[in-house]
């Protein structure tokens, strides 16, 4: 693809997603230049380009704005209000039924949680991989015990210190990936009986690690934009004896929501008013579009209640299983609790990690990461805004891969899921990602791997079987 090309979807990237406003002023050409790293030409180029595409205008004298009315054929869907009791929780079923049939690879992957794995510097891992394996210390099996390998551990604290949070090292935890992390923090802060509050809608896997703790869950209203709601969560924990809050502030799954720096803020001063811990599941923090990365809610914990659960299974490396869990105060019971689930997390991977974080161009590998997301996510958007129906409701994720669709009120997805599996493509029905079985009219779509005809050719069906569910 061109450069001009290139930066005339970045900025449309930014447009679409409310990161660039209406009204909002462009950099100059000048600037540009300086920002990209390209010529006049090139920057003049995608202006031009946007400016055909009716996103930006260019007023005489004082450069290049973004227009006041884009033409976004599709408003974003509506916050929904779950049923306020808490309750105990028979999901698991439901939701295996439907991940299964979904594994196929000659599918159509919308319904995936995962991106294209192309998309990981996958060689490059392998060969920092065979170096540790080669030169593995045979005392490492035993140093690198939980709380897992020191350099590592170190390499994410200072990640966590160029977001402006200082997190020792001796906080964090290795574990099996997020969904170990997740579980752990679960068990160490809870009893079977228990009642947690969740994100509605939410990520299906915490309500299926939920029901296997024996956990009731109550679920909070979460903004499609602006994720989980602050007064019915103080309401909640008013009204509940609420042990713990699981939440995903950055991107959520799947609603792709992001709360605000300063509600991260207010989160937190009323978690701490009710003296209550906050489980956050943040594997897609690094995938950002906007110019900086989200606020990160341990560098405002200074009372140690964020259990903050990260991974590397979507930013940098898919089945390595690695992730960790920055435990706050409860660093210690999460390490036993580590011990005797699975006693270690592989050792090997860790040092290779340790190794590429160091030495591979990790920061690199995530800005040509983002750009790809961002500009898949223009391309899906386009499509669907030339496909399916009016009535339509779809997010602009400001981050991650996934796109949460509302469709008409007579629409039920469980239904267009097992249509689509019959055409070869699969969806992320929404009622998965509820307790109650709610969001009969919703459903997520991976942007998550690169645009190609299959893809369009998919989205052209799905539009297909709505109408045609619409008209039965
Ligand atoms: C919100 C969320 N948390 C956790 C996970 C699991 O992460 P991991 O693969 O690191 O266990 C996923 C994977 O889909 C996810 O979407």
């Amino acid at each position: 693809m061109s450069r001009y090309q290139d930066l005339a979807d970045q900025t449309e990237g930014l447009i679409r997603h409310g990161t660039l406003r209406p009204g909002d002023k462009l950099p100059s050409i000048r600037q540009a230049c300086r920002i990209h790293d390209v010529s006049p030409v090139t920057v003049t180029q995608a202006y031009y380009r946007l400016e055909s595409r009716g996103l930006i205008e260019a007023r005489p004298k004082s450069g290049y704005f973004v227009r006041a009315h884009l033409n976004t054929a599709f408003p974003e869907p509506e916050m929904r209000q779950p049923h306020a009791g808490s309750s105990a929780l028979a999901v698991s079923d439901f939701i295996f039924q439907i991940l299964d049939s979904v594994r196929d690879p000659d599918i159509v992957p919308l319904g995936s949680s995962f991106p294209a794995p192309t998309h990981y510097p996958l060689d490059k891992l392998g060969r920092f991989l065979a170096q540790a394996a080669r030169k593995l210390d045979p005392l490492a099996t035993v140093t690198d015990l939980p709380p897992g390998n020191e350099a590592l551990r170190r390499q994410l604290a200072l990640r966590y210190l160029n977001q402006g949070a200082q997190v020792s090292p001796q906080e964090i935890i290795i574990t099996a990936g997020a969904m170990e992390g997740l579980n752990l923090c679960l068990q160490a802060v809870t009893r079977p009986g228990d009642v947690i509050a969740v994100e509605s809608p939410t990520f299906y896997a915490g309500l299926q690690a939920s029901e296997r703790l024996g956990l009731k869950v109550v679920e909070i209203p979460s903004h499609p934009r602006d994720g989980v709601s602050l007064p019915a969560l103080e309401t909640a924990l008013r009204t509940h004896p609420i042990k713990a809050c699981l939440f995903m502030l950055n991107f959520a799954n799947p609603a792709g929501s992001l709360v605000r720096d300063a509600n991260k803020q207010a989160l937190l001063a009323l978690l701490r008013q009710y003296d209550v811990p906050l489980i956050e599941d943040d594997v897609y923090g690094e995938l950002y579009f906007g110019p900086t990365p989200p606020r990160c809610t341990k560098a405002d914990d200074s009372a140690g209640l964020v259990m903050h659960v990260g991974s590397f299974s979507k930013s940098l490396a898919p089945g390595y299983r690695i992730g960790w869990v920055a435990a706050g105060r409860y660093a210690s019971q999460i390490q036993r609790q580590k011990l005797s689930l699975s006693l270690a997390t592989a050792v090997p991977i860790q040092i290779a990690l340790a190794d590429y974080l160091r030495h591979g161009g990790y920061d690199q590998h995530l800005r040509r990461l983002r750009h790809s997301l961002l500009t898949q996510s223009v391309r899906m958007i386009e499509a669907i805004e030339a496909h399916f129906p009016p009535g339509t409701r779809l997010t602009r994720p400001q981050g991650g891969y996934f796109l949460w669709l509302e469709l008409p009120a007579q629409i039920d997805t469980l239904r267009l899921h097992q249509a689509a599996l019959e055409r070869g493509i699969s969806i992320a029905p929404g009622p998965i990602f509820s307790a109650q079985r709610e969001f009969r009219h919703h459903l997520r779509l991976n942007f998550g791997h690169p645009d190609s005809a299959r893809q369009s050719a998919a989205i052209d069906v799905l539009g297909e079987l709505i109408r045609a569910q619409l008209a039965a």
